[in-house]
């Protein structure tokens, strides 16, 4: 009995991931209205906070975290990642052309359900790479904003291959979407909890997590680092211990230092030529441009999470990158 089940579900995993329900509904029908505010909350969000941009656009790694887009270039897609676990299953996948060109045919609710819940205009789930686990508790009016931003994106032309996911991976693209449930606005002066806000859209709660090899949070590691990331020109980093732990995490860092850890990258830094090591996948470059008050308050909100003891190091095996 025990390995008949066992059977089924390795066939699920296997090749049918496509009986596994999809826990989302068919679009909203909603009609965002284009408002000056919202256009400038949602480019600071898309470019700043929620990494649209950042993800959506082809970046040049012999900067320091990539660079930034050029102008015009915003939105058109271009990173390309693949991995292959043998077995278990493989994805080989473009992130897509996001702007007018691309969606321009989308209505503001497939744009808002792609964002939110996972799914894309045709029906199908998209690969949990694109963070909509975390945008699915964005409030509305952040969601209308980015929306407004989005359309506004000069068109661009790109296309790229068809995505390929295969096996396990199927079977997890397939059982993470879920219904959006925005959380209401939340005051900017309650610091603490408009940062933890900002860290969850920002997904600096899944990159500092600690998670096992198949993305589970591992419980009692928040924000403790250790995640492994490839760098599209070559090595790996890992996620830094950012709880408050004061030999292995940030707690000695005082809340300007923090800040200014990020203002620092305000301008695209150029790696020496002959450089393949040290560079990294945080968005270094896209959250300088976070406000001082909003980059506090996820200071603020790091205070309070629990201390975890975990020294990472950065770059597995490269003792001159680690300094
Ligand atoms: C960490 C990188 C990353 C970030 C950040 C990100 N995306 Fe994505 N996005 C992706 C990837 C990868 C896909 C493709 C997934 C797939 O093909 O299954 C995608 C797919 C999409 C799609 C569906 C496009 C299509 O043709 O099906 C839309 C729309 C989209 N993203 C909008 C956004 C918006 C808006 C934001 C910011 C709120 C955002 N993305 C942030 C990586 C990202
Ligand atoms: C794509 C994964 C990713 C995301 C998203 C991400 N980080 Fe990081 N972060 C990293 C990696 C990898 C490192 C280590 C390499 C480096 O310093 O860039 C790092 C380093 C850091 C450090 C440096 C710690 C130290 O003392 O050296 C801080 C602080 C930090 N991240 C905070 C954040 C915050 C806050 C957010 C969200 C706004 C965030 N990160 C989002 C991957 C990520």
């Amino acid at each position: 009995m025990k390995n008949k089940m066992v059977i089924l579900g390795l066939l699920v995993v296997m090749g049918c991931a496509c009986l596994i329900p999809l826990k989302v509904g068919p679009p909203r029908d909603i009609a965002v209205e284009i408002t000056p505010e919202r256009l400038t909350r949602g480019e600071y969000l898309a470019k700043h906070v929620t990494r649209c941009v950042y993800c959506h656009s082809g970046l040049d790694w012999n900067y320091y975290a990539g660079g930034l887009p050029k102008p015009g270039t915003e939105g058109g897609g271009g990173w390309h990642e693949t991995v292959n676990e043998g077995l278990i299953g493989s994805y080989d996948l473009y992130f897509p052309n996001i702007t007018p060109a691309a969606i321009g045919n989308w209505t503001d609710g497939e744009l808002i359900r792609a964002m939110t819940e996972g799914v894309s205009k045709d029906g199908k789930p998209l690969f949990p790479i694109m963070p909509y686990e975390r945008f699915r508790i964005m409030d509305k009016e952040d969601v209308y904003s980015i929306v407004v931003y989005i359309r506004s994106l000069d068109p661009i032309s790109n296309t790229y291959p068809k995505k390929k996911v295969k096996r396990l991976f199927k079977f997890i693209e397939r059982s993470v979407p879920k219904p959006w449930e925005p959380q209401t606005q939340l005051d900017p002066s309650n610091s603490v909890a408009y940062g933890k806000y900002l860290s969850t859209i920002g997904d600096c709660v899944a990159c500092h997590s600690t998670m096992t090899n198949t993305a589970q949070f591992i419980e009692g590691m928040d924000f403790a680092g250790g995640n492994e990331y490839i760098i599209p020109n070559g090595g790996i980093v890992r996620s830094a211990n950012i709880t408050p732990d004061l030999e292995t995490g940030i707690g000695n860092r005082s809340k300007d230092n923090f800040i200014g850890l990020f203002k620092a990258f305000q301008e695209p830094i150029q790696l020496p030529e002959d450089s393949k090591h040290g560079n990294t996948v945080m968005a270094w470059t896209a959250f300088a441009g976070m406000t001082v008050e909003d980059l506090g308050a996820i200071y603020d909100y790091l205070r309070t999470v629990k201390p975890v003891k975990n020294r990472v190091e950065k770059y597995p095996g490269d003792e001159v990158s680690n300094e």
